[in-house]
């Protein structure tokens, strides 16, 4: 550039329009979003495949990695480096597949956004067919989906696997009223302001982002699906586990009571549930150690209470996970409010028991108000 242009298109004078990106070629169409954790090996081989399928659309591709030890982000950014196409976010103290997609939707910024797994288990060959779909307005979400062919799934998924994600299926085709055969699919294509417009919405964890988005819609999408083989994975292990299955669940029961019940409650109540286990064997051993009842019922209560709360901050609360102080004061208010949660329980059960002579609906009615007692409180003033 030669010193007599530089003057005389100073950047302050008064002529120079205030426009920014005129100067692009071509408009960013489509983001590809790709939630990552320990999935290095599998960066470039993907990134390649992206790069082949998206020859003449102008996309980019947001990683989000939740700070992988094994060196994801690095190896993310190595190659962005030189392809400003490629964005990494790297999130620090944070898990979790559904939040690390939706942050990486709010950081993109095309029309349409992508949502693919890393591995390459998704046929990233169906991308253009998606987005001809939606550029076409035929749809406003295209699902890539696994069940759409005679085996499409077979191949990718253990016997195990395929029955557990059969389930899940059927119960969340039957809450959403809508006729999709994968709604738990990672691989979609949708128009970006439809997530946009319910992100407050949307739960954080677990894996089911897709079909938060669509339950969470005030009006139903138009969705295509389009069917794909569902591969072996490349490199790395799955992290989908027991807690994403009982997360899901818990969702699927929230949507079922339109929201009446949270997604975590699912969570909390099995832990109740298996707090009323601890206590009975707590209390048989003291029994069978010749305690009093009434001392021997004191105990097991406060050992059922003390299990409950680990519990709860293990698996219910994992994503607020208390620790040090805070876990013996958190611990502390646990168990004044579970002894108030107790205290209404048994007065609710005897003021029904004045009404009612059916045993079992006073006992219910004071178990329930505990148990929500105890659930709201505790959310609020522990985690
Ligand atoms: N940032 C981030 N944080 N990414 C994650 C996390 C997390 O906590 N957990 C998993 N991922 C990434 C993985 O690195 C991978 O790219 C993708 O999310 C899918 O994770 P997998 O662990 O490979 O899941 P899967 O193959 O067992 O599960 C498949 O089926 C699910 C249910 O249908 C995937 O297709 C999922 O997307 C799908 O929801
Ligand atoms: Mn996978």
């Amino acid at each position: 550039m030669s010193a007599r242009l530089t003057t005389e298109t100073a950047p302050h004078s008064e002529n120079a329009p205030l426009t920014w990106g005129a100067g692009a070629s071509e408009s960013l169409e489509l983001s590809v979003v790709i939630p990552t954790f320990n999935e290095r090996a599998n960066v470039a081989p993907l990134l390649a495949r992206l790069d082949r399928a998206l020859d003449g659309v102008a996309w980019q591709a947001v990683f989000v990695d939740d700070n992988s030890p094994d060196g994801t982000a690095a190896a993310v950014k190595a190659i962005a480096r030189t392809d400003p196409r490629i964005q990494c976010l790297r999130r620090i103290g944070r898990r979790g597949l559904a939040g690390a997609v939706l942050e990486g939707v709010l950081a993109s910024s095309a029309p349409y956004v992508a949502v693919i797994d890393a591995d390459l288990q998704h046929d990233e060959s169906i991308l253009p067919q998606m987005l001809g779909a939606l550029r076409g307005g035929r749809a406003d979400l295209v699902i890539g989906s696994r069940y759409l062919t005679a085996d499409g799934a077979t191949r990718g998924l253990s016997p195990i696997r395929l029955a557990g994600s059969r389930l899940a299926t059927s119960l969340a085709r039957s809450v959403l009223r809508a006729d999709v055969t994968d709604p738990v699919s990672g691989f979609f294509m949708i128009r970006r302001e439809l997530v946009e417009q319910v992100t407050p919405r949307l739960s954080d964890q677990g894996f089911k982002i897709l079909f938060d988005v669509i339950a969470s819609q005030p009006e139903p999408p138009r969705i295509l699906e389009i069917p794909y083989a569902f591969s072996e994975r490349q490199a790395g292990i799955s992290k989908l586990d027991g807690r994403v299955v009982l997360d899901y669940f818990g969702l699927i029961l929230s949507k079922m009571t339109r929201g009446l019940l949270p997604p975590r409650f699912l969570l909390f109540g099995l832990v109740g549930l298996s707090g009323v286990l601890v206590h009975l064997a707590v209390l048989y051993a003291e029994r069978t150690a010749g305690l009093r009842f009434e001392m021997a019922q004191g105990g097991a209560a406060l050992v059922a209470m003390t299990s409950n709360f680990i519990f709860n901050n293990l698996i219910t609360y994992r994503d607020r996970r208390l620790r040090g102080w805070r876990l013996l004061s958190g611990y502390l208010r646990f168990c004044a409010l579970c002894s108030l949660g107790l205290a209404a329980n048994l007065a609710i059960g005897d003021l029904v028991h004045s009404w009612t002579p059916l045993w079992w609906l006073a006992g219910l009615s004071g178990a329930l108000f505990g148990a929500a007692w105890n659930y709201v409180s505790t959310s609020l003033a522990v985690w």
